[in-house]
């Protein structure tokens, strides 16, 4: 390969036919003591317009006789090279000064003649980084098909977002790295849209996997059940106001009843109903008041028996071991996924306010379904504070909103081919939009572009390996193919 243009922070490549690269390949051009690392983004024909009309007059040519032509200097294979010529598109990503040090400095030119360009192996690009930590992640294969893993202290305290058109494999994605944070001793709850998670428990054939002790399903409404004076005034207020829109009159009220229930240290659900019926107030209030009790009712989210869910309780068990907490919200409705969203992280807040608890990851599928716009951004703005550690799993890029993508640490993104949504991701990533549309629009299934501080700052791209786990949550069927 040689170089043949530059132009701004893009470095144009020649390459003829034995040269080989991939989108996404890193390239070092060495130039005496002074490297720059490039990632090649497109590829295409080397194209002139003679070079066009020359393939057009061959071609006619042939068409047109059936002599064979006569070439004694062969110059029709050297003319062959040349209509094969491709240049590859890459970007400068960085410099490595001669001690071997990288810097994103990339304000000087190598030479066109001398200098000599070769592929960047992972392991090179790593020790470059500098990359390597204690919780490795194995994620599949990058580069030559050499493994690769990021670290779990690039999830720990950062936001990251897994997004890609459907079936693309962000679920899977997602699977893995939950899976590889509670080997490592990691709490996460995930809110779990297609009940998919619980796979997590259980080999392909059916046989325990490592962390199947650690895997706990909770299924609102019967093994996610909880005790009012548990909740706490703060989540029930909270799931009252965001998820039922209860009006402010009907809260106060709601509030005094507790209070009251809770002087006679009679507080439960029952209790409530019962006050909410013969309580001496507006009728309008009354109403506001039944109507929500019914939804609650129906939820089944609150007990009176002992034994209600305590996170705590699961969190000790496992203490130093990790574990995952699956919330199943498949067979719930959207109300219900609300309530129980709203009661869950309001709890997880409180507990670790007081420390009870040590940091949570939190896994949300498509949260955009069961969180309000609004409130996202107060999850990861404050709840980063508090310990809550938040990857969204999403297939709508646009459903986040750009406060969000501001603050991310961490993308994986798989591929979209639709403009829109090629346009959002690339306006707000942190890499150049160039990259992400030529990159993402091609990657096959299975396949993303990490960006951020997983891969520290230079774009990878991973080819996500086949996990061990069972695999829920594919798409059901009507038409099952044929097995023959
Ligand atoms: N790296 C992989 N190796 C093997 N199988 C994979 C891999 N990634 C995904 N799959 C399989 O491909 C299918 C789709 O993957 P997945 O459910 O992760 O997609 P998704 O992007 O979450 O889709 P959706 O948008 O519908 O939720 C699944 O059956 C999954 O098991
Ligand atoms: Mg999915």
């Amino acid at each position: 390969m040689k170089i043949l243009s530059k132009n701004g922070n893009e470095l144009m490549l020649l390459a003829m036919k034995e040269d080989s690269a991939s989108k996404g390949d890193y390239m070092l051009i060495e130039d005496r003591n002074k490297s720059l690392v490039v990632q090649i983004y497109d590829e295409e024909y080397l194209s002139s317009q003679a070079m066009i009309e020359d393939i057009v007059k061959e071609e006619v040519v042939n068409a047109s006789s059936i002599e064979n032509l006569h070439d004694p200097l062969n110059i029709g294979v050297l003319s062959k090279l040349i209509r094969d010529a491709r240049v590859f598109r890459a970007k400068l990503r960085a410099t490595i000064n001669g001690e071997g040090k990288l810097s994103s400095e990339v304000a000087w030119l190598p030479s066109r003649v001398d200098s000599r360009i070769r592929r960047l192996s992972m392991a090179e690009i790593d020790s470059f980084l500098g990359r390597s930590g204690v919780f490795p992640i194995p994620l599949g294969r990058a580069g030559d098909d050499e493994d690769f893993e990021i670290y779990a202290e690039d999830l720990d305290g950062k936001l990251s977002i897994i997004t890609g058109k459907k079936e693309s494999g962000k679920s899977h994605l997602s699977k893995v790295l939950v899976k590889t944070l509670v080997q490592h001793g990691a709490f996460v709850v995930v809110f779990d849209l297609n009940n998919e998670y619980s796979g997590l428990g259980w080999h392909r054939d059916r046989t325990p996997s490592a962390i199947q002790n650690k895997v706990h399903i909770l299924e609102p409404g019967n093994s996610l059940r909880f005790k009012l004076d548990y909740c706490g005034k703060a989540a029930v207020s909270g799931m009252l106001k965001n998820a039922l829109d209860i009006p402010a009159a009907s809260l106060r009220e709601f509030f005094r009843i507790w209070d009251w229930l809770e002087n006679k240290q009679g507080l439960g659900i029952d209790a409530i109903g019962n006050a909410i019926n013969t309580w001496n107030i507006n009728e309008l209030v009354r109403d506001a008041l039944v109507s929500r009790y019914h939804v609650i009712q129906s939820s089944r989210l609150f007990t009176d028996e002992p034994g209600g869910f305590r996170f705590e309780n699961v969190i000790t068990r496992n203490a130093g071991t990790g574990a995952a907490i699956v919330i199943n919200m498949a067979d719930v409705s959207p109300t219900i996924r609300r309530m129980v969203v709203e009661l869950v992280l309001s709890k997880i807040v409180d507990l670790l306010e007081r420390q009870a608890i040590p940091p949570i990851f939190l896994f949300a599928e498509e949260a955009h379904l069961y969180i309000r716009e609004t409130y996202w951004e107060d999850i990861i703005t404050r709840m980063r504070h508090f310990g809550i550690y938040t990857t969204f799993i999403t297939n709508q890029p646009d459903a986040i909103s750009d406060g969000i993508y501001r603050q991310v640490d961490n993308i994986f993104l798989f591929n979209f081919t639709n403009d829109s949504d090629l346009d959002k991701i690339s306006k707000v990533s942190l890499v150049d939009n160039d990259t992400i549309r030529s990159i993402v629009r091609t990657l096959p299934q299975r396949q993303c572009l990490a960006i951020g501080k997983a891969v520290c700052d230079l774009p990878m791209v991973i080819k996500v390996a086949a996990a061990d786990v069972l695999t829920l949550g594919e798409t059901k069927k009507f038409f099952s193919k044929k097995t023959s």
